[in-house]
């Protein structure tokens, strides 16, 4: 018997979000997007249907997939949901912020106080919201970013915003997270399953994940 591959629409997000303190400054984090771009590179070259929507990186675009920039947690949103109802299957692996500033200047801030305040409002949580949609046609992942407590930290995050699986991802140390040209990731799935993978470059990681996630749809 031969097994038909079915094309799939995905949508992946990647790199970090900035939000303006003034004109010149902003609030960001340091995901380079490469876990995201290996993600689309791979879902491309399996044949499917790929949207990418990346924050600020400096990354060469990947061919053949369809790429939205964005820059701030808001525009991500947008972005997102506006492709997310055409999607099968939804990977979130972007560093959305946080917080953002309640109120950017309109104007550079001078640096006449030796001090500055600033209010921090939270940013929208996509991935929460995108699970709050979700359809049965839809399969949703998220990733989770810890430095400590990796994999309950991580189960957590898959309860709280209903998602299918979660890519949990130790940062904060060398060799892997952000900026690294590799990861070291566990999987865990809806039904209790957990899928550890060894120290591997994000272009193999995102093979490995993506083989995984079509396999359960
Ligand atoms: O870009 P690289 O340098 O290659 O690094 C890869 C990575 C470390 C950024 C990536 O592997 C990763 O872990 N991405 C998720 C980072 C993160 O924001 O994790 P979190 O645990 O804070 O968020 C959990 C999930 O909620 C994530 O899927 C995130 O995209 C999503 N989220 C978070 C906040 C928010 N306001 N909206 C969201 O959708």
């Amino acid at each position: 018997m031969v097994r038909v591959m079915r094309k799939l629409r995905i949508l992946i997000t990647a790199g970090p979000t900035r939000e303006p303190i003034d004109p010149v400054r902003f609030i960001s984090n340091r995901s380079s997007g490469k876990m995201g771009f290996a993600l689309a590179e791979a879902a491309r070259k399996a044949g499917h249907d790929t949207i990418l929507v990346s924050g600020p990186v400096s990354l060469p675009p990947p061919r053949g997939v369809r790429l939205t920039a964005v820059e701030t947690a808001d525009e991500m949103r947008r972005a997102v949901l506006r492709e997310a109802r055409h999607a099968n299957l939804i990977i979130m692996a972007a560093a959305v912020a946080d917080y953002t500033p309640a109120e950017p200047a309109r104007q550079k801030i001078k640096k006449n106080a030796p001090t500055l305040r600033l209010l921090l409002r939270k940013t929208p949580d996509i991935l929460q919201e995108l699970g709050k949609r979700k359809t049965s046609a839809q399969t949703l992942v998220g990733f989770a970013a810890e430095t400590s407590l990796v994999l309950p930290r991580a189960r957590a995050k898959l309860i709280a915003k209903n998602l299918d699986f979660i890519v949990a991802n130790r940062v904060g140390i060398p060799g892997s997270g952000f900026e690294s040209t590799h990861n070291l990731a566990t999987v865990l799935a809806r039904d209790g399953r957990r899928f550890p993978f060894p120290r591997l470059t994000k272009r193999r990681l995102a093979g490995c994940l993506l083989t995984l996630f079509t396999k359960s749809m």
